[in-house]
């Protein structure tokens, strides 16, 4: 068996379980309820069939594998780093989806030791499948991924992922005050993980998030590095999926302007 083989499984599961999600949440459109988790959290019949259908195709083919879902979120602890992990996001963009608004996605990825192996991020109205294996590349519909290579804020169109609830004072918001002054966008399209594909698709330079989940990015960093962008911790230090507020970008170059003009990060406190 050569070295590729079990990721080119993976990454078959990985698709097949992400077109079976994106076809549940294009089946549920206009008759789907709708319910709050948290204020403005929203979830729907859509997200947790979307996440069935996802599970059921991992489970069929990996009985013996982990698996986090957002809508069945498992802590980290009940696996060890020997373990292979699904992490899965059954739709990603859950206020857009209710809305109508065409931007959301199916984000599914294995990954061990904190390490994504393969990614996919499908988004089924667009029909466009996005796809990454660690050390091979990312494709979209089979065409090959790579980032801008933009290195200039100036010239550059970036996103930010922001949590459900925003405050004011939030950092995210103080972030795009800073941004949005020095770069020619700033856009939040509301879904992470196609912020992400689009980074590694070069038609974003650059995305961060201050507040997110390992499941809306787990798909997303690997899409990214494979297309030849980096990503770090929000603080510039090594992502952790664990922990993933991150920083992306087309290039190192970008990536340090980026940080440049975000706010320090965590945030200093105001506690004598
Ligand atoms: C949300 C989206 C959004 C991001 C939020 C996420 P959901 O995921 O990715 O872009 O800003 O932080 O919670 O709730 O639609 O799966
Ligand atoms: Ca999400
Ligand atoms: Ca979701």
């Amino acid at each position: 068996m050569s070295d590729k083989e079990p990721l080119d499984d993976w990454l078959e599961t990985c698709q097949a379980a992400a077109l079976a999600g994106g076809r549940e949440l294009l089946a549920w459109r206009g008759h789907f309820q709708t319910r709050e988790k948290a204020p403005t959290d929203l979830v729907t019949d859509a997200d947790l069939a979307a996440q069935s259908a996802v599970r059921e195709v991992i489970a069929a083919r990996y009985p013996e594998h982990a698996f986090i879902g957002e809508e069945q979120p498992a802590g980290k602890r009940e696996f060890s780093d020997d373990d292979l992990v699904w992490i899965v996001d059954p739709l990603d963009g859950t206020t857009n989806y209710v809305h109508g608004y065409p931007c959301y996605a199916v984000s599914v990825a294995l990954a061990k030791a904190g390490k994504p192996l393969v990614g996919v991020i499908y988004d089924p109205v667009a029909e466009e499948c996005f796809v990454a294996v660690a050390g091979h590349g990312a494709w979209c519909n089979g065409e090959p991924l790579q980032i801008s290579g933009a290195t200039m804020l100036a010239q550059s169109l970036v996103a930010i992922s922001l949590p459900p609830r925003v405050q004011r004072d939030s950092p995210d918001l103080l972030d795009f005050i800073e941004v949005v002054q020095v770069c020619q966008g700033v856009r939040r399209t509301g879904s992470a993980a196609l912020n992400l594909a689009y980074v590694a698709r070069g038609c974003l330079d650059a995305v961060w998030a201050n507040l997110i989940n390992p499941w809306d990015v787990a798909a997303g960093v690997l899409l990214v590095r494979e297309a030849g962008g980096v990503v770090t911790a929000r603080d510039g230090g090594q992502f952790d999926l664990w922990h993933p507020p991150f920083v992306a970008a087309s290039g190192p170059e970008l990536h340090d302007a980026l940080m440049r003009v975000l706010t320090p990060y965590p945030r200093p406190s105001n506690d004598p």
